[in-house]
């Protein structure tokens, strides 16, 4: 397994381009089956988990062509409609092609996606919204079989959580399903707009996506398309905190200030200067930063999950204590236990993190425990003392492209082993 060295204490300069999104590319790419035309998708970047999401494509009959960080998907010759447990097990996100194999196919097989990192990974509300649709779905060994041999009928459906996935899965289904489709209490996320509008370019009647009621008028036949993906808000989230943690000042390039607003403020309340336009955040910070009000998840556009650990870096060295409620995962705090051996002062009870800001934190051998938290290491040994060498960071690369590089130059000394 490969690890980050990082030498605490260089200030950042200069400027960074965040790249695009991961949570909007792999539902999009997934979406790519719903059509025999050729879509392009730019701003994908070669990411762990777009790279085996693009293994998933082909696997199941499509091309995809990678030109740089774009690329181009034909599923006219598709031919499978199942993704065998290697694949569901390498990325449980995978579980998005049930809605989109459904559409194409009127049947889908998956092996279960299983839990993660972050605590058990529950679908039934994907299971519940597809069996709304008509969908039959049979679970059996650890498999889901999932058919509509009359074909999809749409429908109203209320999710009891505003899940991401299942969100996406049931819009994905719904542009097959004859009539109306209505999603009540959907994600938010901008990743769910983006996904609206490559659909709607493919000719889907979608509607709704980042409010409170989605609307899918089903049956329409798709075409092909070309759609630049949104920037990664969680990436540009990671800079921001980077500043934060090492202190300098950064222009974040390639970035939509609203989709990250929960974090600013949060950063600007610790004494970190912000300053936003268009397409830019610039970041400045000097000495050490105070600490904030409780810091709860929520979705959007509450403060996301995704960025939890990485501020928890921030705040790990802040004066001051400062409470997390993790209230979207079971056990997204797998991160503390690495930050404690650099340090940290940090009690958590259940879905409550309590950091007690320590002078500053110092270098230690720590590994990273899933995408983000590792993520929190980096940007906690950027503000450290002395060396910190992150380990398995795999799991960072899933989300991130470059990530050493970007910081290198930015100032930071970071090297990969
Ligand atoms: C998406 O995961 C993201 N992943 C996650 O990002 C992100 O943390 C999460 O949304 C929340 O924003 C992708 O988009 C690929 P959910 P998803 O369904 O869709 C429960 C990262 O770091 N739930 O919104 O799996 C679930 O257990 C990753 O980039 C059910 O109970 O998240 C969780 O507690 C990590 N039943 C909560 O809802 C279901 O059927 C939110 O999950 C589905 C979810």
């Amino acid at each position: 397994m490969s690890a980050y060295i990082i030498e605490g204490g260089s200030k950042l300069y200069g400027s960074v381009r965040v790249h695009g999104a991961k949570n909007s590319a792999l539902p999009i790419l997934a979406a790519c089956i719903l059509t025999n035309g050729e879509c392009v998708i730019d701003d994908c970047p070669p990411l762990r988990d777009v790279e085996g999401t693009v293994r998933i494509l082909r696997r199941l009959g499509a091309t995809a062509v990678r030109d740089g960080d774009t690329l181009a998907v034909k599923a006219s010759a598709l031919a499978k409609n199942d993704i065998p447990d290697s694949l569901m097990r390498e990325m449980r996100s995978s579980v998005i092609f049930l809605g989109a194999l459904t559409a194409r196919y009127g049947s889908a097989r998956l092996s279960y996606p299983g839990g993660c990192e972050l605590g058990p990974r529950p679908i039934d509300l994907h299971l519940a919204g597809l069996r709304s649709l008509g969908a039959k779905i049979v679970e059996s060994g650890g498999g889901i079989e999932c058919s509509a041999p009359d074909g999809l009928r749409g429908c109203d459906i209320s999710l009891s959580i505003p899940s991401v996935g299942a969100t996406e899965n049931i819009m994905l289904a719904a542009t097959a399903a004859k009539g109306r489709t209505r999603i009540f209490n959907p994600a938010r996320e901008p990743e769910i707009v983006d996904l609206q509008n490559f659909l709607t370019a493919m000719g889907a009647e979608v509607r709704g996506a980042g409010g409170s009621i989605i609307e899918i008028e089903g049956g329409k036949p798709l075409h092909g398309a070309r759609h630049r993906v949104i920037p990664d808000r969680i990436v540009a989230a990671t800079y921001m905190a980077a500043v934060a943690s090492a202190g300098g000042a950064v222009s974040i390039e390639n970035v939509r200030p609203a989709d990250i607003a929960s974090v600013s403020a949060v950063l600007r309340e610790a004494g970190v200067d912000i300053r936003e336009s268009q397409n830019r955040i610039e970041v400045a910070s000097e000495g050490r930063l105070k600490s904030v009000r409780p810091i709860k998840t929520q979705g959007y556009p509450g403060f996301p999950t995704d960025a939890q650990s990485i501020v928890m870096s921030v705040m790990a060295s802040a004066q001051g204590t400062t409470m997390f409620v993790e209230n979207i995962f079971e056990s997204r705090y797998r991160h503390a236990g690495e930050l404690i051996r650099m340090g940290a002062d940090i009690r958590v009870e259940g879905r409550v993190a309590v950091v007690s800001g320590v002078k500053r934190l110092y270098g230690a051998n720590v590994s990273a425990t899933d995408l983000r938290g590792g993520a929190g290491l980096v940007v906690a040994a950027l503000g450290a003392e002395g060396e910190t060498a992150v380990g398995d960071i795999e799991f960072i690369e899933r989300g991130y492209c470059g990530l050493d590089e970007s910081l290198a130059g930015l100032g930071a000394r970071i090297s990969k082993r």
